[in-house]
């Protein structure tokens, strides 16, 4: 075969997609009762945007985007999340004018050119939603709620980590006293969080590496350097939590590898997914908007991968929907072709799935393929029925047979198809 897909990206083939949608469709559903709105917006954006919005030190930026000069010279880049964009169009529609909280949500590629592995892919799909306006810590918690109860609907346990990541007033200081006591383990540490130490210490704590995490263990905890502000939200959060009965774990540890957070930050983690164990992160970012020229405007969000829930699903074995249709047209010779491709055109009108055989295949072979579409209904026409006007029907769950005459067919299909749906 000439062409393969790009490394990294994948066909979702029929089979795969009606899974998609059944997971959209929760997903939608879900944002409908906490009355998230859909935003969409372009797949690519000015390279700046994430530049400033993500930071230039994380490993997004400096080595996973797709960026390039368009004919205008102009440096775009394929988003590589949401975060910006959304608040980017947020600050252009001037959105905040339309009400003082806006809850949106999308459903999107994005793309990231990161090391292929399994749960890892260079055009992967989150979903995820932002609310922005507020510094509420009851919106960090219906974001986690919302977030939590998608996970439910589809069967997928977590644990929620949680941490507060200041702000800041309180950061730098935390900052200071983490870099001292990095440097006082620097040789053994990874030649990565060595590097680290310097432009993101915060992120050492957050390295994979064994002995990153042994020789660390130690580490001053961001917790005991919250500013009075970001402790008292924190505990808010916390306690809005424990209401609604949402466990968590508290991980001062836990530091997103996004720039743009400040107070609250989480992590819903998978036992089911080996190495890339998050299912998804999130937290609050009140200096995005100013960062990126407009007014300050604190919001919180979380965004999650729509592969790696997949395959939590899959691994649990949970049972999809299977796709189905309501009727197949089983015709016997030309003259019965003629007649199922018409009704097939005027069943389909009226509302119904419906399909035929294009390929004269024998009756056999047409009921074999009538089972594999999972038809309700097959309708049987040969030379007899056209000359009696009466159509042969077999309910394929029962595997009763009768016979309908052709003009209440339509009628007939549609009340027992209505009442086996
Ligand atoms: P993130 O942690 O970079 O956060 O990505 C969120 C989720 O997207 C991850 O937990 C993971 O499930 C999925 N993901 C990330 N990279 C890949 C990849 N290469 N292949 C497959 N799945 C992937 C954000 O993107 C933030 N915008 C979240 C947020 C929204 N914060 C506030 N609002």
């Amino acid at each position: 075969m000439a062409f393969k897909s790009v490394k990294g990206t994948r066909d979702i083939l029929p089979g795969d997609s009606e899974r998609w949608q059944f997971v959209e469709h929760a997903i939608r559903q879900a944002m409908r009762r906490f009355n998230y709105r859909e935003i969409r917006t372009p797949v690519f954006e000015e390279t700046a945007l994430f530049a400033r919005g993500i930071g230039e030190d994380t490993d997004i930026v400096g080595k996973e985007m797709y960026t390039f000069l368009d004919k205008g010279k102009t440096s775009l880049t394929l988003r590589p999340e949401m975060t910006a964009p959304v608040v980017r169009s947020y600050l252009q529609h001037n959105l905040q004018h339309q009400s003082p909280l806006q809850k949106l949500f999308y459903i999107a590629p994005m793309f990231r050119q990161e090391r292929p592995q399994a749960g890892r892919l260079r055009q992967f799909h989150q979903f995820g939603m932002e609310a922005i306006g507020l510094d509420s810590p009851r919106l960090d918690a219906e974001i986690i709620a919302l977030a939590a109860q998608i996970y439910h609907t589809l069967d997928i346990s977590f644990t929620l980590k949680i941490n507060s990541v200041g702000d800041p007033v309180c950061r730098p200081a935390y900052r200071d006293e983490l870099q001292g006591f990095l440097a006082s383990v620097f040789d053994d540490l990874s030649p990565d969080s060595q590097r680290r130490v310097e432009t993101n210490p915060l992120r050492v704590l957050d390295s994979k590496d064994h002995g990153d995490r042994e020789v660390t263990k130690g580490a001053p905890s961001i917790l005991d350097f919250l500013c009075e502000p970001c402790r008292l939200h924190f505990d808010d959060v916390l306690q809005q939590l424990d209401a609604i009965g949402i466990a968590y774990v508290v991980d001062a540890r836990l530091v997103r590898g996004l720039d743009y957070y400040t107070k609250t930050a989480f992590e819903f983690i998978s036992g089911d997914l080996g190495a890339q164990d998050a299912l998804g992160g999130g937290g609050r970012y009140d200096n995005l908007a100013e960062q990126l020229g407009g007014k300050p405007t604190p919001a919180v969000g979380f965004a999650a991968g729509l592969e790696r829930l997949l395959m939590v699903m899959e691994q649990n074995g949970f049972v999809f929907p299977e796709p189905e249709i309501d009727v197949f047209l089983v015709a016997l010779d030309e003259q019965s072709r003629k007649w199922a491709f018409k009704e097939s055109y005027a069943l389909r009108a009226a509302g119904l799935a419906v399909d035929i055989d294009y390929a004269d295949r024998s009756i056999k072979a047409q009921m074999r393929e009538a089972n594999r579409q999972r038809a309700r209904f097959v309708v049987i026409i040969g030379e007899e029925e056209l000359a009696t006007e009466t159509a042969s029907i077999k309910n394929m769950q029962s595997g009763e047979q009768l016979n309908i005459s052709f003009v209440e067919l339509q009628q007939f299909l549609m009340d027992n198809i209505e009442k086996s749906r």
